[in-house]
């Protein structure tokens, strides 16, 4: 997978939440099916390997850690954080007949909660972490959920955009088939999609009584930031109260991605109660898109990518695969873009 994808693996891609990455424990993770063993420090930063020992390829992530070291479960040998053998128990006192070779390492950041390794393996970091929206000031609660889905990111980041399921997939819990025509822009980047709606008149699952309660116009965005990222903005009157879905993707293997979805909220007084029902409400809705996603994926097995047909609504989705597509293939962006689509919801 990470030979056939080209230049989306120059990014930095989310390998868990920090809080899973405690001192003297190996956090084995996978991403586009590169085994990676990470590990805390005492100084607190985060190492990350290929989970490969050099001796034998036996996974190091099933060893210990020992004095900021990971010491090979088979037969003892020991790496450092940069994936340098520092002792081979066999060789005794003799350090001169450790290889110099080391284990290949990967770049780490952490940032926003979560931990971060750069995946351009050829390609040293260029960028940053994509920003989540952990809002600072109090007035925003946040939260995450992690979520394991059986699909590809394409489709994962597409349905995260995607309105017109909403009324079939989140029936009775998101939003209700009414038939009002929703208008919108929709632009492409060189690096994004965005997409802008004229959807005042529209109302999302528990936002009349919760988070609008006095019927304030609703702002709403779906942007996607290459290659694997959606931020989802619902935004009431003049920033009083807003709902903001972010989603990062990370591929472990086909049909199969981690997604941590970032939930940030301002509610007003409303907030700590919100705070109770919120996270259940998220998960339920989650759990709709992970069906989903899996029934999508299951059949794309069975019948490939071709031949589909999109509407004025699938707009967003094109300009994606368009992005997406070019960086597999190595190729420049298509040219920037903007069209005005409707659809019914
Ligand atoms: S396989 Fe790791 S020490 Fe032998
Ligand atoms: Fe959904």
């Amino acid at each position: 997978m990470y030979e056939t994808s080209g230049n989306l693996v120059n990014s930095w891609y989310a390998a868990g939440l920090s809080s899973g990455f405690k001192e003297g424990k190996p956090v084995k993770v996978r991403i586009f099916e590169v085994p990676i063993v990470c590990w805390r420090k005492n100084d607190g930063s985060i190492a990350a390997i290929l989970d490969r020992c050099n001796h034998r390829n036996v996974p190091l992530s099933d060893g210990q850690i020992v004095d900021q070291c990971i010491v090979c479960p088979y037969h003892g040998w020991v790496y450092n954080g940069e994936g340098q053998c520092v002792q081979i128990p066999s060789e005794g006192p003799h350090v001169e007949r450790i290889p110099t070779k080391k284990v290949e390492g990967f770049p780490v950041k952490e940032r926003y909660g979560l931990v971060w390794i750069w995946m351009g393996r050829s390609t040293p970091p260029f960028k940053d972490p994509f920003p989540m929206p952990v809002m600072a000031e109090k007035k925003w609660n946040h939260y995450y959920m992690v979520t394991h889905f059986e699909n590809n990111v394409t489709d994962l980041v597409e349905n995260f955009m995607d309105v017109p399921h909403t009324i079939f997939v989140h029936k009775g819990w998101f939003r209700d088939r009414k038939q009002i025509r929703i208008t919108a822009d929709v632009e492409r980047t060189s690096d994004s999609v965005l997409v802008t709606y004229d959807q005042s008149n529209d109302a999302i699952g528990f936002s009349s009584w919760l988070i609008n309660p006095k019927n304030l116009p609703m702002k709403h965005t779906d942007n996607f930031y290459m290659p694997n990222n959606t931020r989802v903005d619902y935004i009431y009157g003049a920033e009083e109260r807003g709902f903001i879905i972010t989603s990062t993707c990370t591929p472990v293997a086909p049909f199969s991605t981690m997604v941590y979805t970032l939930i940030t909220y301002k509610f007003g007084w409303l907030t700590p109660i919100a705070k109770l029902g919120l996270n259940s409400y998220t998960r339920k809705v989650i759990s709709q898109d992970v069906w989903i996603m899996k029934k999508h994926g299951d059949n794309v097995r069975e019948f490939g990518y071709q031949d589909y047909r999109s509407t004025q609504a699938d707009t967003m989705h094109l300009y994606i695969e368009n992005l997406r597509k070019a960086s597999e293939e190595q190729k420049s962006p298509p040219p920037p873009l903007k069209k005005e689509i409707e659809f019914w919801v």
